[in-house]
C-alpha cells in the first residue's frame, strides 16, 4: 500500500452517517479504518469536541491514515477491533456513543499484490490484515489435512467443488510447495467450472475462505456482537457493514437475539444503484444498525 491517496471508496458513506448520526460532540469508534473515508466523515461531523477513536489490524494502513488526516479529532490505534473494550479502558474514554464496523479487505488491501489478497496479480499466498502475527495463508495450504482444507474451503467460502479443490491441493503439493496467489487461482480455475455468465472468477471462494480462516475473522465479528452493548451508551448506535452472507446472518441473529440490541433496520440497508455503478465493490454490501438498549437497574 502506498502513502499517497487511497483507492479504497467508502461503501455506504451517507447512509453511514445518516444512521449514526454523529452530532457535535460525541465520541465513535471506527473499528475497521480501512483508507480512512468513513472515519473522517464521522470526525468532520462530531468536530473538535467530540473524537473518533479508530483502529485496524493493518500497519501500512495505520500509518498511511496518520499522514492524511491532518487536524481531524481522530485516535489512530494499530489494533484489532477485538481489543476495543481494552483500547477504550486504556484511554479512560467510558462508553461510546457509536461503533462502525465495515468488514472485510479494503481495496488498498486487494491492489497491493505483495499481501496476497488478489487472484488477479502474482504474489505471496499470504491474506493477513496484520503480516506481523500469525501464520500466511500458505502455511495453512501447506499444512493442513485435505479434510481440513475441504472444511475451510466449504465454510468459510461456501464452495460446492471444496473436497475437489482440497484434494487437489494435497495432490500438488507433494509434488510442488504452493506458495504464490497464481499458484492456488489456476490450480483452482483447473478444477472448478467457470460461472455461467464469467462473472465470477472460480477462484473467489476458495480465496475468500482462506482469508476468513487466517484473519478469524467470524471469531472477531461474534467477539464484537458480544461487547458492543457493554462500550455502548444507551442510545448508541452500532452499523455493520457486510459483504457475505456469513457475516451478515451473524449480526442479524444478534441484533434479533441478543436483547441488549433494538434493531432499527428490520431489513439491511443496500446502496442505491448508482453507487453500484460508481463503485461495483458496494454491489454485495449490507449494513445493519441496533441501538443499545435502555440499561435496566
Ligand atoms: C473494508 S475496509 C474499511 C474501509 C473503511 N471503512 C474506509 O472507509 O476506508 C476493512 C478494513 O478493516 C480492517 N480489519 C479487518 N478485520 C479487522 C479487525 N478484526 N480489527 C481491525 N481491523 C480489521 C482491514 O485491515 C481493512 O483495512
Amino acid at each position: 500500500m502506498s502513502t499517497g491517496e487511497p483507492i479504497h471508496v467508502s461503501v455506504m458513506p451517507d447512509e453511514v452517517i445518516e444512521w449514526l448520526r454523529p452530532d457535535a460532540g460525541r465520541v465513535f469508534v471506527d473499528g475497521t479504518f480501512g483508507a480512512g473515508g468513513h472515519t473522517r466523515r464521522l470526525a468532520e461531523k462530531v468536530g473538535p469536541t467530540g473524537r473518533v477513536i479508530a483502529l485496524d489490524r493493518d500497519p501500512q494502513a495505520i500509518a498511511a491514515g496518520r499522514t492524511r488526516l491532518g487536524e481531524l479529532p481522530v485516535d489512530l490505534v494499530h489494533a484489532d477491533y477485538r481489543d476495543i473494550p481494552s483500547v477504550l479502558n486504556d484511554r479512560q474514554s467510558g462508553r461510546v456513543d457509536g461503533i462502525l464496523l465495515d468488514l472485510g479487505m479494503s481495496s488498498d488491501q486487494l491492489a497491493d499484490a505483495q499481501r496476497g489478497f488478489s487472484f488477479q496479480g502474482d504474489g505471496e499466498l499470504d491474506l493477513r490484515f496484520d503480516p506481523t502475527i500469525g501464520a500466511p495463508a500458505w502455511e495453512l495450504v501447506e499444512e493442513l489435512s485435505a479434510e481440513q482444507l475441504a472444511n475451510v474451503i466449504y465454510q468459510y467460502g461456501e464452495e460446492r467443488f471444496s473436497r475437489r479443490i482440497a484434494r487437489r491441493i494435497v495432490e500438488r503439493r507433494e509434488k510442488q510447495r504452493i506458495r504464490t496467489t497464481s499458484q492456488l487461482a489456476e490450480l483452482v480455475r483447473s478444477c472448478v467450472p467457470r460461472s455461467r455468465n464469467h462473472a465470477i472468477d472460480p477462484a473467489t471462494r476458495t480465496f475468500q475462505a482462506l482469508r476468513i480462516a487466517v484473519n478469524d475473522e467470524l471469531g472477531a465479528l461474534e467477539d464484537a456482537l458480544q461487547f458492543a452493548p457493554d462500550v455502548l451508551k444507551p442510545g448508541g448506535r452500532i452499523a455493520i457493514i457486510s459483504f457475505h452472507s456469513l457475516e451478515d446472518r451473524r449480526v442479524k441473529h444478534a441484533f434479533r437475539d441478543d436483547p441488549r440490541y433494538v434493531v432499527l433496520t428490520r431489513k439491511p440497508v443496500r446502496p442505491y444503484e448508482i453507487e453500484i455503478q460508481r463503485n461495483s465493490r458496494s454491489r454485495s454490501a449490507k449494513m445493519r444498525v441496533a441501538e443499545r438498549a435502555a440499561i435496566s437497574s
